[in-house]
């Protein structure tokens, strides 16, 4: 068997995740994360190359003999990493994990990913996208929906790009400061949208533009307070399965909307080698697209691997290299759930470098470190979230349980963590 180089770009508690998986793998030679965190470094070597560097990152694959690079966050494949390499004549051969730009537009515009939902006939939100030139009908439009009011900046946005507004006038002036640059040249078009209500759950499937496999299907946790209150942060932990994501929920997931995208993806002439995250709302039992991504979902991946039984690497590779349809996935049926290990005062403004103590203590769960970095002989926290502690568990209850109970054996100064995760379940 002919192993590989793997390079993961990224530095997240996502591609710790994925080095775990991946490092378990027959099929890996040797792995390496760029940048990488200090989690990530005592399972491959970190890369100090910034995941937008593409000639720092050509140099990395090239020096580092790369046979497959996968991608973890969005924003190289929205700029293009895909088809830098594509278009590169030592890199071209290199097996990638991750959308080409066009492909990417699927997150990286909300206007694309509305048209492409129209054209292929799958369920969404009515919507209208509205630019300075056509403000009045946007103006019109909200006067047609009924509150809230759903305003989506069209382009990347950090997560911090939509507004849900619950009075008429507010809605109005807040259209017109996103398009006035609230978001920079990412609300120059926004995307008024109807209001949904129902329960959301992240599902997520790889492909190779051709077939397509489903991977575990996952609840994220995005307020910072308990009971879903507060402000809206990165993901404070995740579930997988989700019970309400059931297999007739998911039957009619796959017929409605991941067989049509990755069909109208052929009829596009997308080409497209990747993973697709679907952010779906359920509407009484209805599945609805809030929205697409075009990577792993943070945190949902620290919980998601540690039900892929099968071979991720062997996934990866017919993702790569168009051999989907022949690469099984097996899934682990027990629960797996991620708890978010936060620092003080987060997402507000927060201290980094507090010492972290404890981890060595775990034993039960997986860590994964999402903002950490290493100083002399210590482990630092170096961003808002620094820790996932991962279980799992006969049920959610079982599993979040190992994880809270983990968790107190952890400390840094000024440590927050949710402890209903799962409540609305
Ligand atoms: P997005 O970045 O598009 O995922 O939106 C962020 C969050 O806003 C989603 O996770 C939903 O909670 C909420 N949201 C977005 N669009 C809608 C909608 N049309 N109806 C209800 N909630 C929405
Ligand atoms: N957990 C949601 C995301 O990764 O966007």
């Amino acid at each position: 068997m002919t192993t590989m180089n793997i390079l993961i770009i990224g530095s997240g508690g996502r591609e710790h995740a994925m080095a775990w998986k991946i490092k378990q793998s027959p099929l890996l030679n040797q792995l390496f994360i760029a940048p990488g965190n200090a989690g990530t470094s005592l399972l491959g070597t970190n890369l100090q190359v910034g995941v937008s560097d593409f000639q720092g990152l050509k140099n990395a694959v090239l020096d580092n003999q790369i046979d497959l690079v996968v991608v973890g966050p969005e924003v190289p494949l929205c700029e293009g990493l895909h088809d830098f390499f594509s278009d590169d004549k030592q890199l071209k051969n290199i097996l990638f994990v991750g959308p080409h730009k066009l492909g990417a537009q699927l997150e990286g515009s909300k206007d694309f990913a509305k048209e492409f939902m129209m054209r292929h006939h799958i369920p969404t939100a009515k919507y209208l996208a509205v630019t300075s030139d056509n403000l009045n009908s946007g103006i019109a439009f909200l006067k047609t929906l009924n509150a809230p009011y759903v305003l989506k900046a069209d382009g990347l946005a950090a997560g911090k790009g939509v507004l849900i507004i619950n009075d008429l006038q507010e809605a109005e002036q807040s259209l017109k400061e996103m398009l006035n640059g609230q978001f920079g040249a990412a609300s120059s078009k926004v995307v008024i949208e109807e209001f949904l209500s129902g329960i959301e759950c992240s599902v997520f499937a790889i492909t190779d533009g051709k077939d397509y496999r489903i991977l575990p299907v996952a609840k994220d946790y995005k307020r910072i307070g308990e009971g879903d209150t507060g402000l809206n942060t990165g993901g404070m932990g995740a579930i997988s399965p989700v019970p309400f994501a059931d297999e007739i929920f998911m039957k009619k997931v796959e017929d409605r909307i991941i067989r049509p995208t990755v069909e109208g993806l052929i009829e596009d002439q997308i080409p497209y080698n990747g993973f697709i995250f679907f952010g779906l709302i359920s509407c009484g039992g209805e599945p609805m697209v809030i929205e697409y991504n075009v990577r792993m979902g943070d945190p949902e991946t620290e919980a998601v691997m540690l039900r892929i039984k099968s071979d991720f690497v062997d996934l990866l590779v017919g993702a790569a290299e168009g051999t989907l349809a022949e690469k099984p996935i097996e899934i682990d049926q027990r629960t797996a759930v991620a708890v978010m290990l936060v620092s003080g005062g987060y997402p507000g403004a927060y201290e980094k470098g507090k010492v972290i103590e404890g981890l060595d203590q775990i034993k039960s769960s997986m860590i994964f470190h999402a903002g950490t970095t290493q100083k002399g002989g210590e482990i630092c926290t170096d961003g808002g979230r620094v820790l996932a502690i991962s279980s799992y568990g006969e049920n959610i209850k079982q599993a979040l349980d190992l994880s809270y109970q983990n968790a107190c054996q952890i400390h840094f100064e000024g440590m927050y963590f949710r402890k209903d995760l799962g409540f609305d379940l």
